[in-house]
């Protein structure tokens, strides 16, 4: 029979590289020439490899019916060392808990933001598809590639696609036993409120547009990662939950996870620190 509660854990942005390039680019770096390199090694994301370690051992413990990462994986998208660092992070976790990856602008952002048609390949052969939705429990989820929303330029068809699949997506018939359709984002859509911009802490151009989409379709929560730090809003009906990083925080904020629970009656959820 078909279980009636879902319940999920969240890390957001294990981004294992981060620390190095900051440090790197405060002692004077060109940033241009830091997103280029090519000469990392791992002892460089040893504090956020360690904290993501962590936290996938308390994923073996609380048995989540599954996991899912919210972007930001790694801090250079074509970082061969960082993938295989993140992956070896996840092939420890236990083998009868789903992981569900979310990609970031990092992931996918050739200038850490904008993703290209090189970019995406690379992404899709390494990590898996984009976009995609699956059910679990009484839950429908759908995982969305919001860079495209952030930063279409280089690939606006992609961009327009990805839309029109959310829209699609949305419309299809689900089985009754949903109770829910939950959203697994990398930005936030909006952080204060949809009519202030946050910089580069939320979505840019495809925020209004995503926003009514999900109105549309009666869309009542989605997770989102990106902004280190953890802040939660909402906009009419729609609730908005970024969760801060594994990795490294922003400062005042600190490392952790959260717990979701969705259940017939409504969506709960708790932020726990990873010490
Ligand atoms: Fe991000």
């Amino acid at each position: 029979m078909q279980s009636t509660t879902t319940n999920f854990m969240i890390l957001a942005d294990p981004q294992l590289g981060l620390g190095e390039f900051r440090k790197r680019r405060d002692a004077g770096g060109d940033p241009v020439r830091l997103r280029e390199r090519t000469d990392s090694h791992p002892s460089e994301w040893a504090d956020e490899a360690a904290r993501l370690a962590r936290a996938i051992e308390v994923a073996n413990k609380l048995r989540p019916d599954f996991v899912a990462v919210l972007g930001d994986m790694v801090m250079q998208w074509n970082d061969d060392r960082q993938l295989q660092s993140v992956n070896e992070a996840f092939s420890r976790l236990s083998p009868e808990i789903p992981l569900h990856r979310v990609s970031g602008n990092h992931d996918v952002g050739v200038d850490f933001l904008s993703p290209t048609t090189e970019s995406l390949d690379r992404y899709r052969k390494n990590h898996g598809p984009d976009r995609y939705s699956f059910i679990s429990g009484n839950c429908r989820f759908i995982v969305i590639n919001s860079s495209l929303l952030d930063s279409p330029e280089l690939v606006p068809g992609e961009a327009a696609m990805h839309l029109r699949w959310l829209e699609q997506e949305l419309s299809a018939p689900t089985t009754d036993q949903i109770d829910h359709t939950v959203v697994l984002s990398h930005h936030p859509p909006f952080l204060q409120n949809i009519s202030v911009d946050d910089g580069v802490y939320s979505l840019r151009p495809g925020r209004r547009a995503i926003v009514q989409v999900l109105e549309n379709h009666g869309v009542e929560y989605l997770f989102a990662g990106h902004t280190h730090g953890n802040f939660i809003t909402r906009h009419n009906q729609l609730r908005v939950i970024a969760t801060t990083a594994i990795g490294l925080p922003q400062p005042g904020h600190r490392s952790g996870y959260r717990l979701v629970s969705v259940r017939p009656e409504g969506v709960s959820h708790s932020f726990h620190l990873l010490d």
